[in-house]
């Protein structure tokens, strides 16, 4: 079934030669990277399809990456995603409706500070464009630290979200972090004025499923195991589980920590399962190892994305019809290419 699969998608990207392609996020499936242009991390993704001119950009990712995409390309490149139930949960967490009234309440508690509103790239594109309206821009994991830098240039404040880990592991980073406050909309009581108006960073109650169940003891587990181990996670891990680990960044960086690594060393990764598969077969030289033994971190939404969903996109394409286009609004389209924008100049 996979071979006459990998020949029904060869075929229609044979016939539509130039006028397609694809970008793969590195939690894809092995077939929906093998058939990939390019496959990176949301930074690298957001780059490539910026520089893309292509006709139709296929993203093997979730919906907060092919809206990107849609904001970054030119008006009459199309951008589609095979499966339209590929969404991220971390970036429903914060929806801009919900942002928009707690934003009132922050401000509020913090009246003469100039807060600056920073989105993970795990959000969608209403709340990328609400951020840029109040000053504030988009970052990926592996930015999040300049956008801090950026934010702190212009303002007193920064409200980051939706993803709490990410945002504590990088005022770690920056040396702040005992300038926190969390600001939880779902808890009354998890909604702290004082600790607002004290504290510089604001920290939004959103996580990421997958990247929340990895605990210290898994990496007490494998390093028990295996003595010569190191660990590398991604930052939307936990802070102790980050502390922990001998490295952390994003999905591009996991990859170049073992592309980096020489023959025979032993590298456990905190990160979703079907990167480090890719990375077991990509680095046969290395001792790749899942962090959470049998445990099974993987990401609903990225496998959302079948290859059968995949061979359908490309075949409905030869025969002129565009399934599963995805569009941002135009009235949010402008502000949130104005946050993005940011991201990639700073
Ligand atoms: P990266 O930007 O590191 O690829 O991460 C994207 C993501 O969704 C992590 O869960
Ligand atoms: Fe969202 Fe987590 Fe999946 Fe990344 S791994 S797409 S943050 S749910």
């Amino acid at each position: 079934e996979e071979t006459d699969r990998t020949e029904r998608i060869d075929a229609a990207l044979e016939a539509l030669g130039d006028d397609v392609v694809i970008l793969g996020h590195n939690y894809q499936r092995r077939e929906i990277v093998d058939h990939a242009d390019f496959v990176g991390d949301s930074y690298q993704l957001s780059k490539e399809a910026a520089a893309a001119d292509a006709e139709y950009v296929i993203f093997g990712g979730v919906t907060f990456m092919a809206e990107s995409a849609d904001i970054i390309t030119d008006d009459d490149q199309t951008v589609i995603l095979p499966s339209m139930e590929a969404s991220c949960p971390m970036a429903g967490m914060a929806e801009a409706l919900q942002v928009d009234s707690a934003w009132a309440e922050i401000t509020a508690a913090a009246p003469d500070a100039n807060i600056i509103p920073i989105t993970y790239m795990n959000s969608y594109a209403d709340l990328k464009a609400f951020c840029a309206s109040q000053g504030g821009l988009v970052c990926t994991s592996s930015n999040a630290h300049k956008a801090f830098e950026y934010a702190f240039e212009t303002g007193d404040k920064v409200l980051f979200l939706p993803d709490k880990h990410l945002g504590e592991n990088t005022a770690h980073r920056l040396g702040m972090e005992n300038d926190i406050a969390e600001w939880d909309p779902w808890d009354p009581e998890g909604k702290d004025a004082a600790d607002v108006a004290e504290s510089d960073i604001i920290l939004w109650d959103g996580y990421c499923q997958v990247h929340e169940r990895f605990r210290v003891e898994h990496i007490d587990q494998v390093r028990d195991a295996n003595p010569d181990a190191k660990v590398v996670v991604h930052p939307e891990c936990r802070r102790e589980v980050v502390e922990a680990a001998d490295k952390a960044g994003s999905t591009a960086t996991i990859c170049e920590t073992i592309a980096n690594a020489d023959p025979g060393d032993t590298w456990a990764i905190g990160t979703e399962i079907h990167l480090t598969n890719h990375l077991q077969r990509w680095h046969p030289e290395v001792n790749v190892l899942p962090l959470c033994g049998d445990a099974c971190m993987d990401c609903n939404a990225m496998r959302q994305i079948d290859p059968n969903y995949l061979t359908w996109v490309l075949e409905e394409l030869v025969a002129g019809r565009e399934r599963n286009v995805i569009e941002v609004a135009p009235e949010e389209k402008e502000l949130a290419e104005v946050a993005l924008d940011r991201m990639l100049e700073i």
